[in-house]
């Protein structure tokens, strides 16, 4: 599939051609008889009288393969191929019209493969027909007869028949697109394995009804028509008369059918004279499951929804899945939530389990999110602002960017389910944002107008409410941070949670990490026991109901704390994968390059909640490998954060009070200067680096010029020896480069010329196209 697209913008997108062995003996003959043969390498072909077609071996990249083609112009054109599920065959094979008259391929230890049988002799006519006869020179089987992707002057498509398009340009066998002449009369194309249905149909005669023996012909003039046995019923190409010109009729690899001319000279080239359609993403099928084809500067290709990766990057038949971020942590996360993305001007099957009438986009986009088995909506939109809602299940298929002459009856858009960490783009978070207030404003006009029903019934939810939240303090002895919820553990509870400190499972700047086991529902748990002088009582509860209303995939959850006299803790969700320092610089779980890359998204969605998203803003200060946790799922999430304050006390960004780790923290912490979210875009970039590279940010042990990461990237992208960062491992370059280009506009020494998270979520996404990064330190002077 890969030529596909590039075939196509070529004038002539010939896909087969034969190469003739040069040593090959041709001989024209006007009859074959029983007991002749031919292999791929001797006696390779026989040609017609007039040397214009031959029958025999044709050569692959990977074999042989049987047909006619035309040898009497360079390209060596096929228009018809023998055994044509598996067409490919091994030097070795031999093609004999046997005694018996089968005409036969014959491999050393198999069976015989039997092309045609009941013949007396053979012909390859300078029609391009290849035929057998009995005894009594009637014939008995055509080429002809049995199209395989190509029509020629003289051969028609008869009523029932169809035909398919080639696998790819380097494989003659059968394709995933038909043309089928109907016996209602319609010519239609249609994806393979589908019935002749009118909602999988992608091109249409609409000659139905006009007789059960319509059958579709090319004469010699390239005039292609349907013809109901008596007169034409349908011209679809007007035919000219040109001297020593042949034509031929294809439905090409991508599913277009196609008539083409070309002069009977050696410097002449195929031409296209018509198609089936000009737009390249018509053919249904020609993306996979998920995706839908784009036409760009005329050469189309397949994206994914949204929260969608391509299965097999270069074969887009293959489709595309749900991008593993979404898979790994949704298991793990209970609470996932949902938005909306929306792909406008898009056409899909409609395959829909429930169609509302009388919607508007936002009605529809509402019904989606809250409906559990909807994945996607297709809002059929009309020119007034409703339309209807048309839910499906997921895969969705056949899907295509519309013109802006097929909107004429109001717009088309799929709105596509996904979890909400796992997008980025400004309007899906305005479209989530607005949710809430929508449904204040529709309780708020209820209200209004049922005004006493909805008391009444309001009364009765808040009175339960309460009656639960009160039993479940009670049950469990609970204490709550006021609407936050964190529980307030007593020191006795984590000393036996703990096992009295017995399991460490890490130490930092703030204090050691402990295992617990909760006693009451037997979850477990990191006790984190800060060690530090804090700040005061009140700033300890501040900062907890900052931390405790954060809620993000991809940061730890803090479940509680403990302050009694002098002693701070901290719970935390425990993550079994450890830090990401424990697999990224450890070679036996060096994660693999796909992986990385979902870290680093992982980890940039976190901060950009931090700084974005959370009810107050969070710098954590203090971002880097060991502070990044991997669940069970090796869904990446970061901890630690929302400390700062509290470790920080009064020394405002003093060289003696610095919280962050050298070697991440960003240059302004060392200058005295203020401090903003910028200096976590710092960190982010040295941590993306390491990551890229699989090694720390300061290794002494390496040579010089290795040994400070930061600069050994720039110096080997400056000289574009990327493939050095990554020890040569194989990855995607453009990938590579990419990463490489945003770790370092993160770590410029200028603050100001960090790009914010969200622009780097952009970047990492690569939906933002990324200028060339300066060298780091080369605004040093402004700052
Ligand atoms: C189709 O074209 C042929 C040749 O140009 C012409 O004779 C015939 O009338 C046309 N038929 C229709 C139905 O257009
Ligand atoms: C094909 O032939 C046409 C007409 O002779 C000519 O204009 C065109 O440049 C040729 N294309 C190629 C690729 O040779």
């Amino acid at each position: 599939m890969e030529n596909l697209f590039s075939m196509a913008a070529f004038p002539s997108f010939l896909i087969i051609s034969a190469v003739i062995a040069a040593s090959a003996q041709q001989q024209r003959y006007s009859r074959i008889y029983l007991g002749s043969s031919l292999t791929p390498t001797t006696n390779s072909s026989w040609l017609s009288p007039s040397g214009l077609y031959a029958f025999g071996f044709y050569k692959l990249t990977n074999g042989y393969a049987v047909g006619v083609f035309i040898a009497g112009i360079p390209e060596k054109t096929v228009v018809w191929t023998a055994n044509w599920d598996s067409p490919v065959f091994p030097s070795n094979v031999v093609l004999q019209l046997r005694y018996d008259g089968k005409l036969s391929l014959q491999q050393k230890d198999r069976s015989d493969i039997i092309i045609a049988s009941a013949s007396a002799s053979a012909s390859m006519l300078d029609t391009g027909n290849f035929v057998l006869y009995d005894s009594s020179q009637r014939i008995t089987w055509q080429s002809f007869d049995n199209p395989t992707d190509t029509l020629l002057p003289g051969q028609h498509l008869s009523a029932g028949k169809e035909i398919f398009s080639s696998a790819s340009a380097t494989n003659p066998a059968r394709g995933i697109f038909r043309l089928k002449m109907q016996t209602d009369g319609n010519l239609v194309q249609y994806p393979v394995n589908t019935e002749d249905k009118p909602n999988y149909s992608y091109y249409s005669s609409f000659t139905d009804g006009k007789g059960s023996n319509v059958s579709l012909n090319l004469d010699n003039n390239g005039l292609l028509y349907l013809f109901n046995g008596s007169s034409i019923i349908l011209n679809l190409t007007t035919g000219q008369y040109r001297t020593k010109t042949i034509y031929l009729m294809r439905i090409d690899v991508d599913g277009i059918f196609r008539l083409y001319n070309r002069l009977l000279d050696h410097r002449g080239n195929w031409t296209k004279e018509w198609s089936s359609t000009e737009d390249k993403c018509i053919p249904k099928g020609l993306c996979g499951l998920n995706s839908f084809c784009n036409v760009t500067d005329r050469v189309s290709g397949c994206e994914c929804l949204p929260g969608f990766d391509h299965v097999n990057p270069g074969d887009w038949s293959s489709g595309c899945e749900r991008n593993f971020a979404m898979e790994g942590c949704k298991a793990k996360d209970q609470n996932v939530s949902y938005e909306i993305r929306s792909l406008d001007n898009t056409e899909w099957e409609d395959t829909n389990y429930a169609d509302v009438k009388d919607m508007t986009r936002e009605d529809c986009i509402k019904a989606c999110l809250e409906d559990r088995n909807c994945g996607a909506a297709l809002f059929l939109g009309t020119l007034s602002q409703y339309g209807s809602c048309k839910k499906q299940k997921l895969p969705l298929r056949y899907g295509r960017i519309l013109q802006s002459d097929e909107l004429r009856n109001g717009p088309r858009i799929a709105l596509v389910k996904v979890s909400t960490s796992t997008t980025v783009s400004e309007n899906s978070v305005k479209e989530i944002k607005n949710e809430p207030k929508r449904q204040i404003l529709i309780i708020g006009i209820s209200l209004v107008a049922l005004a006493a029903v909805i008391l009444a019934i309001s009364w009765v939810y808040v009175h339960r409410n309460h009656a639960r939240t009160y039993t479940i303090s009670n049950n469990k002895n609970v204490e709550l941070i006021e609407d936050v919820g964190l529980r307030a553990f007593t020191y006795a509870e984590l000393v036996q949670a703990t096992n009295e400190f017995k399991e460490e499972l890490g130490r930092g700047a703030s204090g050691a990490v402990y295992r617990g086991i909760l006693s009451n529902n037997k979850i477990v748990v990191a006790v984190k026991r800060l060690e530090k002088e804090l700040a005061g009582e009140k700033e300890f509860q501040t900062e907890m109901k900052v931390i405790g209303k954060t809620y993000h995939r991809n940061l730890v959850r803090l479940l509680g704390y403990c302050f009694e006299a002098s002693k701070w803790l901290l719970v935390y969700e425990y993550m079994s994968n450890g830090s990401l320092a424990d697999i990224l610089f450890n070679p036996e779980s060096r994660p693999c390059w796909e992986e990385r890359i979902r870290i680093s998204l992982d980890i940039a969605r976190g901060i950009l909640y931090l700084h974005e998203e959370c009810e107050t803003r969070i710098i954590h200060c203090d971002i880097k490998p060991q502070n990044i946790l991997m669940d069970e799922h090796r869904c990446a999430k970061i901890s630690d954060f929302g400390l700062a304050k509290l470790l920080m006390l009064d020394q405002t960004y003093t060289n003696t009070g610095i919280r962050g780790t050298r070697g991440y923290v960003a240059p302004e912490w060392n200058m005295n200067l203020p401090v903003t979210v910028k200096a976590d875009v710092y960190s982010f970039g040295v941590v993306l680096l390491e990551i890229i590279c699989c090694r720390k940010s300061v290794d002494r042990r390496l040579s010089e010029n290795e040994a400070i990461l930061q600069e050994w990237v720039y110096n080997c992208y400056a000289v574009g020896e990327l493939n050095k960062l990554v020890g040569y491992e194989e990855v995607e370059t453009q990938t590579l480069d990419r990463m490489i280009k945003i770790g370092l506009w993160c770590i410029q020494d200028e603050p100001s010329m960090r790009p914010s998270m969200k622009i780097v979520l952009l970047m990492l996404d690569g939906t933002f196209d990324i200028p060339v990064p300066p060298c780091p330190n080369s605004f040093q002077s402004s700052i």
